[in-house]
């Protein structure tokens, strides 16, 4: 079986990228984590993803004037590697209309919260402050809107009580290092038609407390 190679992209500590790169293992699995690229040359998931055997990267967005020249250093990069799917895995930069539309349909991410409530950043901060009892992750087609485009799965999170933004992050995290894999397989598999803002899914099997958009 040929796998779909897979680039993901980080800033940070790459906790989502190590899931990734765990399923990825089994030889069955439909996707190859083929190429890291991280904007921060501290970030520590390079070493993760090394230790692994996979060709990573640094493409600092700081020694670019602009985002154009930096988003065509990613694409040169991501290309020469083969990249067929690109999976964004705590990437803090946001990418222009055409990144997006150079690689459309072709990027995924995954955002901490259950989308659209709570886009940008400090998420678990703004659920407490909402008072919301549930909350969770989602991992979504990356189009021009930030954190918008078509949800491809979500996993619901509870909040309880006496949660700090860290105890409920942790407890986010560890939903979205089961969701990611899972969503990333099934659009490797080619199981995920995008019509319109929404998707639909092929085949709806769900691990545990994994909730799939319920479709167009
Ligand atoms: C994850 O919680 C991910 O959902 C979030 O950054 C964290 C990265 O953690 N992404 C965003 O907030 C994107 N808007 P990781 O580096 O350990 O995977």
């Amino acid at each position: 079986m040929a796998r779909v190679k897979v680039g993901v992209l980080i800033s940070g500590r790459g906790s989502n990228l190590k899931a990734l790169i765990e399923a990825a293992r089994d030889p069955a699995y439909p996707a190859e984590i083929a190429h890291v690229i991280s904007n921060r040359p501290d970030a520590p998931g390079l070493d993760y993803a090394e230790d692994h055997g996979i060709a990573t990267e640094v493409i600092d967005h700081t020694r670019f004037a602009g985002r154009p020249g930096f988003e065509a250093a990613l694409t040169d990069s991501l290309t020469s590697a083969g990249v067929e799917l690109v999976c964004l895995a705590g990437f803090m930069r946001v990418l222009t209309a055409e990144f997006v539309d150079q690689w459309a349909n072709r990027v995924l991410n995954i955002h901490p919260s259950l989308l659209p409530a709570f886009p940008g950043t400090d998420t678990h901060r703004q659920a407490l402050a909402a008072g919301v009892t549930i909350t969770g992750c989602t991992v979504h087609l990356v189009s021009e809107a930030v954190d918008g485009g078509p949800i491809v799965g979500q996993a619901a999170v509870p909040v309880h009580p006496g949660d700090t933004p860290d105890t409920l992050g942790a407890r986010v995290r560890a939903a979205e290092h089961r969701l990611y894999p899972h969503c990333l397989a099934q659009m490797a598999a080619g199981k995920v038609r995008v019509i319109g803002h929404g998707v639909e899914i092929a085949d709806r099997t769900v691990p545990d407390g994994v909730l799939y958009n319920p479709g167009v």
